[in-house]
């Protein structure tokens, strides 16, 4: 078997434009453009990438998009301060601080500081509480990408299988909790896991974001399964600066009945993702209905 390639490319394109329809919408009838507001401290050059890639997608769909740059030596105090501005700010419907911050700022103080409704990155405490009681949430934006190819790909989730490999903050725990929310059976797996590829081979969904390179291989994998490959893994191969994410990604395919290729798959619904949050709270600060398929 050779397995159907998720294009997340062109889904995450398709995000973006039924966005950027709402958005159109939302200023036609409501006189309304939704605002993203995005805090980089520092000069980590990774995260300059990301929030120029933000800055570009978010103008690009239609909505405001406000950049605050800050030099690496902000006082936490000022940072603070900067965030309640933007919590104040009618204009901002989304804020996300990029991480990580320099050391001596202290993450979740500033991450928790967000008012919730704003908090696009579903970060905030309130956030990761009410998404794992069931309750309307803002999501992290890459399981909920992650989620959207899923819910595409199978129709109803209810009832199958799914093995989350990893247990970050960001991208396993949220998972979990959304796979649970459509009914799934879910185990998260990780590096104290005993015979994870047993486990691995119970899954009729397996999302791998361990961090490691290439660590999933087509033996794992159980045949006819669906496998999301949620990671960015910069190695050398002969030589040569390649991407490849925690899966093993010939192997799997060979036996897997859907996967996501890095790159290509998961990465580029984060952004898109982003923007469906904004959009989303947008929405809400303004008491509108939700858009439909942009959601957990
Ligand atoms: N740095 C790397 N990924 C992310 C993300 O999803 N959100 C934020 N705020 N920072 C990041």
């Amino acid at each position: 078997m050779t397995a159907k390639v998720i294009d997340g490319k062109a889904f995450a394109a398709g995000v973006r434009a039924q966005v950027a329809a709402h958005v159109t919408r939302l200023k036609e009838e409501n006189g309304i453009q939704p605002g993203l507001a995005v805090v980089l401290v520092g000069e980590d050059p990774a995260s300059k990438v990301y929030v120029k890639n933000k800055h570009a997608s978010t103008i690009e769909v239609g909505m405001a998009s406000f950049e605050h740059r800050r030099d690496a030596s902000i006082s936490e105090a000022e940072l603070l301060a900067l965030i309640d501005q933007l919590n104040a700010d009618p204009k901002v419907h989304g804020i996300l601080v990029q991480l990580p911050l320099p050391g001596h700022l202290n993450s979740e103080l500033v991450i928790n500081r967000i008012d919730p409704a704003k908090d696009v990155d579903g970060f905030h405490i309130s956030n990761v509480g009410l998404l794992g009681t069931g309750q309307k949430s803002m999501v992290p934006c890459t399981p909920l990408g992650c989620l959207m190819m899923l819910r595409d790909h199978h129709g109803k989730l209810a009832g199958l299988n799914a093995v989350v490999v990893g247990r970050s903050n960001i991208v396993g725990k949220p998972m979990a909790q959304l796979l649970l929310g459509d009914s799934c059976t879910v185990t998260i797996a990780h590096s104290w896991t005993k015979d994870l590829a047993e486990v691995c081979k119970r899954a009729d969904i397996l999302v791998a974001a361990v961090g490691r390179p290439e660590m999933i291989t087509g033996e794992m994998v159980r045949p006819g399964a669906t496998v999301i490959d949620v990671g960015i893994n910069r190695i050398e191969r002969d030589g040569k600066a390649k991407l490849v994410g925690d899966v093993h990604y010939e192997s799997a395919a060979a036996v897997a009945g859907a996967i996501t290729p890095v790159p290509g798959g998961v990465g580029p619904m984060t952004i898109a993702c982003l923007l469906a949050n904004t959009l989303t709270a947008c929405c809400r600060a303004n008491g509108l209905a939700e858009p439909e398929g942009l959601t957990a």
